[in-house]
């Protein structure tokens, strides 16, 4: 089929063309959103999942959504390495910015800009990434104290305020939250309690690894409560038939139901695995019906194409020893595998790869779905750990 009007979309946050399988989470968020709207209590909402469940997409799904309806929106990723304050505030200020030319909301606002500049002053000395335009100056006392807990709470409940005084909500989208270190994860959690009991209209939803779970409860105990964390997984069948079927049809393209069938196999319903099937799959084919045959040519270039994106981004960026950390979890197969079988294929006693296993967690390869058990955090991978490391020389 021509490969110019092929309609499936592998890639990091690259939308789908049919977004199958999470329309009853997009109605929670939607629900969530309006309730903070409305001033009645809701509960954040914290996406967790794997590597290409479809979380990035999702996010920004109900960005789009919350901004149709006129949420004020926010939307940042934490990247490893910066502060949150730092990538909060010039998002924040630009939130604020529109919120002060709503009439009602305008003073409001205009505090919460002196807030702001208040709280990026106060902050830079400890967070020097923090580089944000200043339009007001700042107010004494509101927010500038030079301590992130205080200080978050103070500016959300002033931005909280100006949202309520416009009769809209700030809803700040945060993704790949598990990278936020633990003591601004527990400001963040200690700042949204804050806006939830006055009933300020601010919510966050995020997503981030399965990490981020383990990580809330040990920043603020009582975050198990205040958040929702609703887990993003492979599709069912029937929305991964639907992820595949649906843009086809739109282009009068079929598949066989073998194919389908090939594809759930290969892909185990995995989003990103699932577009990058349909792509090649649909480029393999010469003619409607997509067979079996074509899935099966697909599939090696298919994996191929993983193998030089998906998977070889997350590989490059190993220290030699984290690689054979991960080649032995592949060779006791997908996991999740006790700490204490990993050290035995590497023959190591447990305690001497405790700094590998922690800087793997770190970099957001691993997780720990049980005490002393490690799970790879990328669906499929120790299939990849073996064609990329294929001979035994990692052993010794
Ligand atoms: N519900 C869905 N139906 C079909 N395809 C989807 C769905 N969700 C995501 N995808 C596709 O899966 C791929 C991965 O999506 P996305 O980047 O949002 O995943 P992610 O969970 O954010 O991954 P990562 O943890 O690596 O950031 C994209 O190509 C996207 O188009
Ligand atoms: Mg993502």
């Amino acid at each position: 089929m021509d490969p110019i009007t092929n309609p499936f979309a592998p890639g990091a946050g690259t939308p789908p063309p049919e977004l199958a399988g999470r329309d009853a989470l997009l109605e929670t968020v939607r629900v969530t959103i309006e309730r903070i709207r409305l001033g009645r209590p809701s509960k954040s909402v914290l996406m967790v999942g794997l590597r290409g469940v479809g979380k990035t997409v999702l996010l920004d799904r109900m960005r789009d959504e919350a901004e149709a309806v006129g949420i004020h929106t926010l939307r940042v990723e934490a990247p490893e390495n910066r502060s949150l304050p730092a990538i909060l505030a010039p998002q924040l200020r630009q939130t604020l910015l529109r919120l002060s030319r709503n009439a009602k909301a305008k003073e409001l606002a205009q505090r919460a800009l002196r807030g702001l500049a208040g709280f990026a002053k106060a902050l830079k000395m400890k967070y020097q990434d923090i580089e944000v335009g200043f339009d007001f100056d700042p107010e004494p006392g509101l927010a500038d104290n030079g301590d992130l807990e205080h200080d978050l709470q103070a500016l959300l409940e002033a931005a909280g305020a100006a949202a309520r005084e416009a009769e809209t909500a700030i809803a700040i989208f945060v993704d790949e939250l598990q990278y936020v270190e633990e003591e601004q994860l527990a400001s963040l959690i200690t700042a949204l309690h804050r806006t939830a009991q006055r009933q300020h209209p601010v919510v966050l939803i995020g997503a981030g690894l399965p990490q981020l779970r383990g990580r809330m409860g040990r920043a603020k105990s009582y975050a198990e409560r205040l958040f929702d964390f609703p887990e993003i997984g492979a599709l069912s069948p029937d929305a991964a038939q639907q992820a595949l079927v649906v843009p086809a049809r739109e282009q009068s393209v079929e598949f066989t139901d073998d194919a389908l069938d090939r594809i759930q196999t290969e892909t185990q319903g995995y989003p990103y695995f699932v577009q990058e099937w349909g792509k090649h799959a649909w480029d393999v084919a010469d003619t409607s019906p997509i067979e079996l045959a074509d899935v099966i040519a697909a599939s090696t270039s298919a994996v191929a194409a993983l193998d030089e994106s998906f998977f070889r981004v997350r590989f490059d960026r190993l220290t030699p020893m984290e690689k054979r950390y991960l080649r032995a979890m592949a060779e006791l197969g997908a996991g999740p595998h006790r700490s204490g079988d990993i050290a035995d294929v590497l023959d190591r006693p447990v305690t001497s790869l405790g700094p590998t296993r922690s800087s793997l967690i770190n970099k957001g390869m691993i997780w720990s779905p049980n005490h002393g058990d490690t799970a790879f955090t990328v669906p499929l991978f120790d299939q990849f750990m073996h064609r990329i490391m294929p001979d035994q020389s990692w052993r010794s």
